[in-house]
């Protein structure tokens, strides 16, 4: 999740560059660049560590003139936010300039075909040294055979010196836009709208496998074929703050929806010895400790489970909070897993340095490369990309992703599961970005059920096994983003305490994926009905016929195994979040008394 810039005109570039990345830096922002060609054909590259204003800095002291270039605004994916591994970079020559987003799966496999060292640790180096090896003087067909041998997911830009009066780039899973004015002679390349809303407001909307070039005259595309691309140009109506938002009114709403992205980029972390565990120490494992706060918790709640049950491991989840003053007895081959979005919160920092300090083995499950945690210990990054809204979605999703992908690769290296049902698992598990774009199209159905919803100030979310993880996160969103009063049970709690408060005017929300706990959850419903509350059950296609009657509301998500399922359903508990706070005017992106990072103890 990086922002990519490109442009060609009259004027100098830098200026025109540094403005896009300005607007693109919600993206990510621990690193940028930008390379620019001088009147002399030759490429400048300044890039620098940190906010774009550090960049500035470099470009006040070392300018770059020329009215060709492209820039780019780094969210580290692979190696860390460094001034090295900033965008740009350069084929052997040093004569191709290219910036990227997204992930190549196989730029081990290219960097080793291709026999070049890097001097940097990203993946996207290895793709300015493949196109440097193919170049055969059309820069738009190297690109075409270039992508031949890309695996993964992305959007590039590409400047070449042999080539200054052009402007290159293409795009796979990644999205890209392009814009040309006639009147100005400008032409411009950005990975999202905002970049360019300025200057134009007809884009053209790049597809996949296609590659394009920009120039003072105006722009084509060609296909992988190399067959030429007639799109239609798209108007943009929004204006920029909400263009900023992709078009969404708010962006918990859109990092709701950037889900089925995250999930394709975070499952294609699986290659070759991903997990930093040995098949020795996965043997010996005795148990895991999965510590985290808030959502992160209640991720590492589902973590606890899945490795259970999947792995055979003895796991339990720990409110980092409680666990950083507990004396709790460590056994011999015990693992620590600290869970975090930003890598930065304080309890879990202070109780990963704990576990650390007491001897266990420690990993980070973060979505922030080079964040604390990543630099106290070896962690697996979530691809969700940067998170602006402080409700956490995104990332959660891809936080329990993280621990199926554990759970399963564990139970192989443990001889717990066979081959063939890993198989059958990770096969599941690509299934979910289709299922959960599908899951999406919930959101008008909860938005009328929201809107019949008046005074509603009580909800009780229930759930068994996965299920009640889920209800956790489901009550948490709620309370957090609308304020209203909601809590979570198990739901063979309710009869011993909780079932006292249901009367008419309350809610119960009821979540019910697994099949063989069907039935149990059915019998709560009718006990909650029974007492005058609503129900809205979220619940799976083939459980949909045997819920539906006992159920005010019945959001159907699409069938999938009983690991999957409490991931879709997830996507109907933040909407549901979601149009709640709308519908009572609650400032969405920034409930009140919260932040996004809570990095002190207290506060
Ligand atoms: C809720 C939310 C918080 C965070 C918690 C931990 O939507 O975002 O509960 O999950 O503050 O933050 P991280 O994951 O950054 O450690």
């Amino acid at each position: 999740m990086c922002g990519i810039v490109g442009f060609i005109g009259q004027r100098q570039a830098a200026p025109v560059l540094m403005e896009g990345l300005e607007k693109l830096s919600y993206r990510g922002y621990d690193s940028a660049g930008i390379a620019v060609l001088d009147e002399r054909g030759k490429l400048l590259i300044r890039k620098e560590e940190g906010r774009i204003e550090n960049l500035r800095s470099v470009l006040v002291k070392k300018p770059a003139n020329g009215c060709a270039g492209i820039g780019h605004t780094r969210w580290a994916t692979h190696g860390k936010p460094s001034r090295l591994n900033a965008h740009p970079h350069t084929d052997e020559k040093g004569r191709i300039a290219v910036v990227h987003n997204g992930i190549i799966e196989n730029h081990e496999d290219i960097r080793r075909k291709l026999g070049v060292s890097c001097i940097s640790q990203t993946d996207t180096e290895v793709i300015a040294h493949l196109l440097g090896a193919l170049y055969d003087g059309d820069m738009q067909h190297t690109l075409l055979r270039a992508m031949k041998e890309l695996k993964g997911s992305y959007a590039l830009a590409v400047l070449c010196e042999t080539e200054p009066e052009k402007l290159f780039c293409a795009r796979q899973q990644s999205p890209l836009v392009m814009g040309f004015s006639a009147d100005s002679g400008e032409g411009h390349i950005a990975s999202d709208i905002p970049a360019l809303i300025r200057h134009t407001r007809d884009v053209l909307i790049l597809h996949d496998g296609e590659a394009g070039v920009v120039t003072r005259e105006g722009m084509r595309v060609v296909n992988a074929d190399g067959a030429a691309c007639h799109h239609p140009l798209f108007h943009v109506g929004w204006d920029e703050a909400s263009a900023e938002k992709g078009g969404f009114a708010h962006f918990m709403l859109k990092e709701i929806h950037e889900q089925p992205q995250a999930l394709r980029d975070t499952f294609a972390c699986r290659k070759g010895d991903w997990l930093p565990i040995s098949k020795q120490e996965a043997q010996d494992m005795q148990m895991v400790t999965l510590a985290a706060c808030g959502t992160a918790y209640h991720a590492a709640l589902y973590g606890a489970y899945v490795l259970e049950k999947l792995a055979r491991i003895r796991a339990r989840a720990e409110i980092a909070s409680e666990y950083r003053y507990r004396d709790v007895p460590v056994s011999e081959n015990e693992w620590f897993v600290a869970v975090s979005q930003s890598g930065e919160t304080a309890d879990t920092l202070a109780a990963l340095q704990k576990a650390k300090a007491m001897g266990m083995r420690t990993l980070a499950v973060c979505n922030v490369v080079g964040s604390g945690m990543a630099r106290e210990t070896q962690a697996l990054c979530t691809h969700a990309g940067p998170e602006m809204a402080v409700a956490s979605t995104k990332a959660y999703l891809t936080q329990v992703q993280m621990f199926l992908m554990m759970a399963i690769t564990l139970g192989g290296m443990r001889g717990v599961i066979s081959p063939a049902e890993a198989e059958e698992r990770w096969r599941q598990m690509s299934l979910l970005p289709e299922l959960a774009t599908r899951t999406l199209q919930t959101h008008a159905q909860i938005e009328r059920f929201v809107s019949r919803l008046q005074g509603c100030e009580h909800v009780f979310f229930i759930g068994r096994g996965l299920d009640y993880a889920l209800a956790m996160e489901g009550a948490l969103k709620l309370k957090e983003v609308s304020y209203v009063f909601s809590e979570a049970y198990a739901a063979g709690e309710m009869k011993h305490g909780p079932i006292a408060l249901l009367e008419k005017g309350r809610l119960v929300a009821a979540c019910i994926t697994q099949e063989k706990l069907a039935d149990k959850m059915i019998s709560n419903l009718q006990e909650a009905r029974a007492r005058g509350a609503q129900v809205l059950a979220v619940c799976t296609e083939g459980l949909a016929e045997r819920v539906r009657p006992h159920a005010d509301e019945c959001v159907v998500i699409p069938d999938a195994d009983e690991y999957t399922a409490p991931m879709l359903a997830a996507i109907p508990l933040q909407l549901f979040a979601y149009s709640m706070a709308v519908a009572r005017g609650c400032d969405v992106d920034k409930p009140r008394n919260l932040a996004k990072s809570v990095t002190v103890e207290e506060w």
